[in-house]
């Protein structure tokens, strides 16, 4: 089943061609590395999945549903099975680590004791058992990345977006994630689209590489290479 299509799609920002004639095909379960030079566009990639920018030509689809199509948003963010996590995590300093991990489930009324035992399954799940009543900003860089990845898996999300999330850390501990987060994938079994400039990160993270380049006026490859 494909997950994630993108159907000749066009993005431009004012004059500026950002993607022409797009086509992309990411099937379930699948972990694509979406590689590229810094403004080639894979951030804006990753905005159009989750719903945040529309093509303003072509269509993108979320298991087989048009989300967004001809500069129209069909499906909100929040109604997509989307999950994100960026670089800048973006955790909340004054809430405890569960209480940035439930969040999500606290606007979706969830009961607080369903929410507690879901919170605590996940935060096992991300290794990170016992630090729910601490803050954030107490944790290490490396777990306050398991606090996002936390909060994004605890909605089940079919896709996963990741914008270089690991690229604040330092590389080893980059790769010892990295290969956490290929675990996590295999067991709880979402579709990865996930943002990288470091080789290492992509050869242990992706099934499947997309790279991406900066358009010029000539028309946009976008055939990703296998490794
Ligand atoms: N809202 C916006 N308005 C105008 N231009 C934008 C907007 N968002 C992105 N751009 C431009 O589109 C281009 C692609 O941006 P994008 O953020 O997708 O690049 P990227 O590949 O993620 O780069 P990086 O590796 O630096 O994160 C950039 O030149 C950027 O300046
Ligand atoms: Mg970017």
């Amino acid at each position: 089943m494909t997950m994630v299509a993108f159907e000749n799609v066009t993005l431009r920002y004012g004059e500026r061609v950002i993607l022409e004639n797009f086509s992309l095909r990411v099937k379930k379960r699948e972990r694509l590395v979406i590689f590229g030079p810094s403004g080639s566009g894979k951030t804006t990639i990753l905005r159009m999945v989750a719903g945040f920018v529309a093509p303003e030509r072509g269509t993108v689809s979320i298991a087989d549903r048009p989300v967004s199509a001809d500069g129209r948003i069909l499906v909100p963010p929040e109604k997509r099975g989307v999950g994100m996590v960026f670089q800048d995590l973006a955790l909340w300093p004054h809430m405890s680590v569960e209480e940035n991990v439930g969040f999500g489930l606290m606007v979706r009324k969830v009961p607080k004791m369903e929410r507690k035992r879901r919170v605590e399954e996940i935060l096992e799940l991300v290794g990170l058992k016992g630090f729910g009543s601490q803050n954030p900003s107490d944790l290490s860089g490396g777990e306050q990345q398991r606090v996002a990845l936390a909060r994004a898996l605890i909605l089940e999300p079919d896709v996963l977006l990741m914008d270089e999330p690991l690229s604040s850390l330092d590389r080893p501990l980059a790769e010892h994630l990295a290969h956490e987060i290929v675990r996590l994938q295999k067991r709880v079994g979402f579709t990865l689209l996930y943002v990288t400039h470091l080789e290492e990160e992509a050869a242990i993270i992706g099934t499947r590489r997309l790279t991406i380049r900066k358009h010029t006026s000539s028309s946009q490859t976008s055939r990703p290479e296998i490794f």
